[in-house]
């Protein structure tokens, strides 16, 4: 949420700014605003809308010769929290002086206080954003010393950020620093750039550094020197990035999600590999704990995190169930610290979070390590605060998810706690060969997804006929249910489409009534237990006139016969169909908004990673 970069070295600052940008676009796309130092003072260009906006100004604004000269700048791009897009509220903010300028992501809770107090001061404020503050705070502490006035503004401040400052007064360093919200420091040959997430650094160097929450970081273009807010220096370790520029650009596809949808073979391969064990009919993940001890002690999994993440979690729900006798709940992330949850030490907490960095996510996490819960991580982003927090967990390794819209992730997500369950399923109920079958079945995800993949042109098709309705309902049951959510909520993010998922049985008990001639419902009758029952509500729709767009078991043709429209999916275990059949609802949803001419990789009102609460 708010993307930040900083670039001090020896290229041009505005264009590297300009291109960390466009890598960070998904973080929020609102405004845009970079600030470089020139000859002793600090230019600014702001514009309201995506980073090309801002790209086109500067170009229309700047001489040419300041894209080549200046080689230390800051640069944001905004997801509003306070006071709408405007080109006044876009990032970087000025202090009093306009010798200081500030990019920020997170909040700063206390900052209609600490305005009045500079109001009362003689300051003059120019936005409506809690940044602003922070930037004439810095500049009011300012004694000389930039990183003696950010640590003396900070210690002030009560809310979250990552931040990056220059001032003109001390050209060849940014000052950075972080509390709850993520910086990575890339370190180049001769440039250090300093961006919210490792996409924006990664066509510069490989070799990058996370801030810890209360790291403050002077970045020079040689130099990186980390305290705490105790301005004793503190050691964080260089880590080598696992994915290459490549990996972060669209490849020769319209949208990143189009990309990521089609990755998902690869990234469920690098998910699975050398995680199942067909001697032990297990699976190796050494992050949730070496202790068949401590596993067998675990008597109830809860699963936290939100969106897409949630759903992940839904399905994870029924698989500890089914596979692993465990009692299992899932929990809105959100809700968690809010609801004095009942856990303790012999309960299992999963937070589950594509970036690792979801604010709700992480508070939860918080709160079940106050609890003594055992808690693990389920996290995209290596190095992500959630991962580095719960000190335990299993990696997706997808690769990076740039689209707005989750995909890889979910599938991801699933496949991971399918092997989970048939760890803790193997230490409870499973025999060898019950778990060899199901390992088999797990191994088998890449290629079933690989089929559903090859239909995209088919689904495209079938999406037309689809692109003119405003409602559409998804019914599911069983660990189908929570792909009909999740297909509900990749068909409303990105085609504004209105869409709800239900579960099958759920549907007569009330929103039966909004079904008209012609509405599309969207219906999970693949071969899984219940299979039957759904395909009786199948026909409870039906009589109502609804359009009924079926995902089916290949080769079903009683279900095939019940429905307008099919996409079929290979016949697999049930859990493990929950994979295929979602990707065919995120095709669905990709064509659709395709054909509503829709931004999906941006879609509005949204960012990626969202770090407020
Ligand atoms: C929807 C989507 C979101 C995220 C949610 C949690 O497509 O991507 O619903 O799933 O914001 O994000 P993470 O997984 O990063 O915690």
């Amino acid at each position: 949420m708010c993307g930040i970069v900083g670039y001090i070295g020896k290229a041009s600052a505005p264009s590297v700014l300009i291109s960390g940008l466009r890598r960070l676009e998904y973080r929020g796309y609102d405004s845009a605003g970079m600030a470089i130092l020139e000859d002793g003072s600090i230019v600014v260009s702001k514009a309201p809308g995506k980073v090309s906006a801002l790209n086109d100004k500067a170009h229309a604004d700047w001489p040419a010769e300041r894209f080549v000269r200046s080689s230390t700048g800051i640069a944001h791009t905004r997801w509003a929290t306070h006071g709408p897009p405007t080109e006044a509220n876009a990032h970087p903010h000025l202090d009093e002086s306009g010798d200081i300028a500030l990019v920020h992501n997170g909040i700063i809770e206390n900052y209609r206080s600490l305005r009045t107090r500079l109001e009362g001061k003689g300051h003059h404020f120019y936005s409506e954003t809690d940044t602003e503050v922070l930037a004439h705070l810095i500049g009011d502490r300012y004694k000389g010393d930039l990183f003696q006035a950010v640590c003396d503004a900070l210690s002030q401040v009560e809310g979250t950020f990552g931040i990056a400052v220059i001032s003109a007064k001390e050209p060849g360093k940014i000052i950075t620093a972080r509390r709850g919200s993520p910086i990575a420091i890339g370190v180049g040959e001769g440039e250090t750039i300093v961006a919210s997430d490792a996409s924006a650094i990664i066509a510069h160097t490989r070799q990058v550094i996370y801030l810890e929450d209360n790291d403050i970081a002077v970045v020079t273009a040689d130099n990186v020197d980390i305290r705490d807010l105790h301005q004793v220096p503190v050691t964080r370790e260089v880590n080598e990035l696992g994915f290459d520029a490549a990996a972060a650009e669209k490849g020769g596809f319209a949208h990143f999600m189009l990309k990521e949808i089609h990755e998902q073979p690869d990234s469920l391969r690098n998910a699975i590999r050398g995680r199942l064990d067909f001697n032990l009919g297990s699976s190796v993940l050494s992050g949730m704990g070496t202790s068949p001890r401590d596993l067998a002690e675990i008597q109830r999994v809860v699963l936290v995190g939100c969106g897409t993440s949630l759903h992940a979690g839904l399905v994870g729900e029924y698989a500890f169930e089914d596979m692993a006798d465990i009692h299992s709940e899932v929990q809105q992330a959100a809700e968690f610290r809010y609801r004095n949850p009942i856990i303790g030490s012999r309960d299992l907490v999963v937070a589950i979070s594509q970036s690792g960095e979801t604010a709700d996510t992480l508070a939860a996490v918080r709160e079940a390590n106050q609890k003594g819960a055992f808690v693990m991580g389920l996290c995209n982003v290596v190095g992500s605060t959630i991962a580095r927090e719960t000190g335990r967990g299993v990696y997706l390794h997808a690769g990076p998810e740039i689209s707005v819209a989750s995909t890889k992730a979910f599938t991801c997500q699933v496949a991971v706690m399918l092997m989970m369950a048939l760890k803790l399923g193997r230490g409870r109920r499973f025999s060898r060969d019950e778990g060899m079958k199901f390992a088999k079945a797990i191994e088998a995800i890449p290629e079933l997804v690989q089929k559903v993949i090859e239909q995209s042109d088919r689904i495209e098709a079938i999406a037309a006929r689809y692109a003119e309705n405003e409602h559409a309902f998804f019914i599911g049951r069983g660990p189908m249910y929570p792909v009909a959510l999740e297909g509900a909520l990749k068909l409303k993010e990105i085609s504004y489409i209105h869409a709800e998922g239900y579960h099958a049985a759920e549907l007569k008990h009330g929103p039966i009534a909004l079904l008209q001639e012609g509405t599309p419902v969207i219906a999970l009758a693949n071969d899984i237990p219940g299979k039957d029952k759904t395909l009786g509500n199948v026909e409870e729709c039906r009589a109502r006139g609804a359009r009924i767009l079926g995902i089916i078991t290949e080769g079903d043709h009683e279900a095939a016969e019940a429905m307008d429209d099919v996409i079929e999916i290979p016949a697999c275990h049930p859990l493990v169909s929950t994979i295929p059949a979602a990707v065919a609802l995120q095709l669905l949803a990709y064509h659709i908004a395709n054909v509503r001419g829709c931004e999906i990789d941006q879609p509005r009102n949204l960012a990626k990673s969202v770090t407020v609460e």
